[in-house]
């Protein structure tokens, strides 16, 4: 292994450290030469240099103070000689201390030659994750990472990996689950012991309910007093333990490339969360001689599995037997598209989608009827309604889902738990969904003689377009009304865009109105966690973002919970256009509260003016509050080289 650090340690040799009188006498302070923290100190005329950690627990002694004659550490007291680091009489321990030299231009200090680069086990473990293709990782640096955090910079110097320093460690876990939604592929996520490590919660249990490949790494306090209620001491594999599926804290003994081989493996095999608890001295350790990097080498298996003949017999048999089958699309068909869609093509079948898998086959598709469900499409309504046969690819059947119970259903998931996890359906298909999608083509190719719908799902579009146009115009001088705010999306948005949405009315509103060619669409589907929006378009433009555009999609809520995250956009010159609908209330709740005959009550919002707030993160801001300025402002945001965000006022009744 070669950590390849030799260029940012120290030149052996004289460097100059100040300029004659810059430090006034009896002063102390931290001079950084290359990546050697100095304290250099002026007592008495005599100029003294010393390594800046104190031998007791590392305090910063260049911020402490001279007093007697004693450079005082400043976190516990402890004295040194400020010239030669030598402590009082009766005690042994010492800084190093460095030969220094006033000269006519300035004060010297010699340096030792540079120590020549050890790999740590944490260089073996980054490069391990390298190898099983994590290219992203999102997350805060801080003191228990930080070992951890200087192999994640070598990688990142080498070219092999991005790093995103986030605001709140909430928005990394939801970055790397979007990343991984997206992609199939294994972003990670990077906190430090404790509350960075909690704040990771809320996303990781995204990425698990929507069985997304994610990997936590989490800084933990020095072993020595893990388990003794020190600073930051959590027992982060009881607080996880729910959540990952992998869930390990490495220790100095570890075979720390297997460990994170099993990581990997976990998280993109079982699509789940998997965790490793770094602690803080672990971090650092030399890698053992010994030591190999891991990978995905002879660990993974191309899995594709094709259901028994009978149960193919069987689903095909119901198939050819209906009159109007629907066919869905769940989230996780997301990578198996095509096959559905020629079956369905094959068939003449309308193809639904849940919310989660809105956009898996475009509304402009001939057989697209849009998304199922409370969030869906009167055209999906329609033909579920008149549907004599369900066969669902990859759905989940929450009971947000849409999909009639009391119908046949045939249901295709590769994960024998997901089949009739709701609720029992009539025929359970283990299987892929392409390699079952097209077992199904296979087997109907001659026999089954399907009447098309094409003729009645463009004539339930143009039913619904009509309501749509009629729904444009709508306003109580209040604000735009959403039809008119995804009507203008739908016309302007890039066909190749990814569009991360957030939870509430947008949400529901962007189901039901927006029009997708072919964008894909990410949203916090099983766990409907406000806030996912934006960081999650993060997470979609490291992934992405230099071949797709970015959208995201939400209210004021939930931009409110990640708002600070606007200036991690700018600071990486995030290509994201943000569309916020701002209502000044959490308006799904408050439409909530009034259908049960509660009081309207805690659901209103103080906000600042959003445009003027992005303009003042660096971003491009822009304020819509009439229907006439909309599309120039989406389009003006589109253009813009970087993040933008397009504030639109609307009527939280016209929803
Ligand atoms: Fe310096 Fe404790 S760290 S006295």
């Amino acid at each position: 292994m070669d950590p390849d650090n030799s260029k940012e340690a120290p030149t052996r040799g004289w460097h100059k450290i100040l300029e004659l009188g810059q430090l006034p006498e009896g002063r102390v302070r931290t001079v950084t030469v290359d990546r050697h923290s100095l304290a250099v100190s002026r007592y008495q005329g005599v100029y003294g240099a010393l390594d800046n950690r104190c031998p007791h627990q590392g305090g910063p002694l260049g911020e402490g103070s001279i007093e007697n004659g004693w450079l005082r550490c400043p976190w516990h007291g402890y004295d040194y000689n400020p010239t030669d680091g030598s402590p009082p009489e009766g005690f042994d321990d010492a800084p190093a201390c460095y030969p220094v030299q006033v000269r006519d231009d300035g004060v010297y200090v010699e340096l030792p030659a540079a120590q020549a680069p050890v790999p740590t086990v944490s260089d073996v473990m980054v490069e391990t994750l390298v190898r099983w293709g994590v290219r992203a990782v999102f997350g805060m640096v801080g003191h228990s990472n930080l070992g951890f955090a200087d192999a994640l910079r070598r990688a990142e110097q080498r070219g092999d990996l991005r790093y995103f320093g986030i605001r709140h460690e909430g928005a990394a876990s939801f970055a790397a689950a979007a990343y991984g939604k997206l992609t199939g592929e294994l972003a990670a996520c990077l906190a430090i012991a404790g509350p960075g490590s909690t704040n990771l919660m809320t996303g990781l249990y995204d990425a698990k309910m929507d069985r997304a490949p994610v990997l936590a790494l989490c800084g933990q306090v020095p072993s020595s007093v893990r388990g003794r209620g020190a600073f930051q001491d959590v027992d982060l594999q009881g607080a996880f333990a729910d959540v990952a599926a992998y869930n390990q804290t490495v220790s100095a003994r570890s075979d720390h490339a297997e460990l994170v081989n099993l990581a990997c493996k976990t998280a993109l095999v079982q699509r789940d969360v998997a965790l490793l608890v770094l602690p803080d001295e672990v971090q650092v350790q030399p890698a053992p001689d010994s030591a190999v990097p891991g990978g995905p080498t002879g660990r993974l298996v191309r899995s594709e599995i094709t259901p028994a003949a009978d149960l193919l017999d069987a689903a095909a048999a119901r198939i050819a037997a209906a009159a109007r089958p629907l066919l869905v699309l769940g989230a996780g068909a997301r990578f198996d598209v095509a096959e559905v869609v020629a079956l369905a093509e094959h068939m003449g079948a309308p193809v639904a989608t849940t919310f989660k898998a809105k956009g898996l086959i475009s509304d402009r598709h001939p057989l697209g009827c849009g998304v199922l469900g409370r969030s869906g499409t009167p055209i999906a309504s329609w033909f579920m309604n008149e549907s004599d046969l369900i066969v669902a690819f990859g759905a989940s059947f929450s009971n947000h889902t849409g999909i009639a119970a009391y119908k046949p259903i045939v249901q295709v998931d590769c994960d024998p738990m997901a089949l009739g996890r709701f609720h029992p359906v009539d025929l359970p298909v283990l299987g892929h969904v392409g390699a079952t999608a097209r077992a199904l083509a296979e087997r109907l190719a001659g026999g089954a003689s399907f009447v098309g719908h094409r003729e009645e799902v463009a004539e339930r579009w143009a039913i619904w377009r009509a309501e749509k146009a009629s729904r444009l115009a709508d306003d109580q001088g209040r604000g735009l009304n959403s039809a008119a705010v995804f009507d203008s999306l739908s016309r302007l948005c890039p066909s190749d865009a990814v569009i991360a949405v957030d939870v509430g009315n947008n949400a529901y509103s962007f189901g039901r109105y927006f029009e997708t060619r072919a964008q894909s669409v990410l949203m916090s589907g099983y766990l409907g966690s406000i806030g996912f929006s934006f960081p999650a378009a993060m997470g979609a433009w490291a992934a992405v973002g230099d071949r797709r555009p970015i959208v995201s999609v939400s209210g004021d809520g939930g931009f409110g919970q990640y708002a600070m995250e606007l200036t991690t956009a700018v600071k990486y010159k995030m290509d994201i256009t943000h569309l916020l609908l701002n209502n000044a209330q959490l308006g799904k709740i408050s439409k909530e509260q009034r259908a049960g005959r509660w009081d309207v009550w805690q659901t209103s919002l103080h906000n600042p003016d959003f445009a003027a707030y992005a303009e003042l993160c660096g971003a491009r801001g822009l304020r819509v509050d009439a229907t006439d300025r909309l599309d120039d402002s989406i389009r003006t945001a589109l253009a813009h080289p970087g993040p933008a965000l397009v504030e639109i006022i609307c009527d939280s009744d016209l929803v």
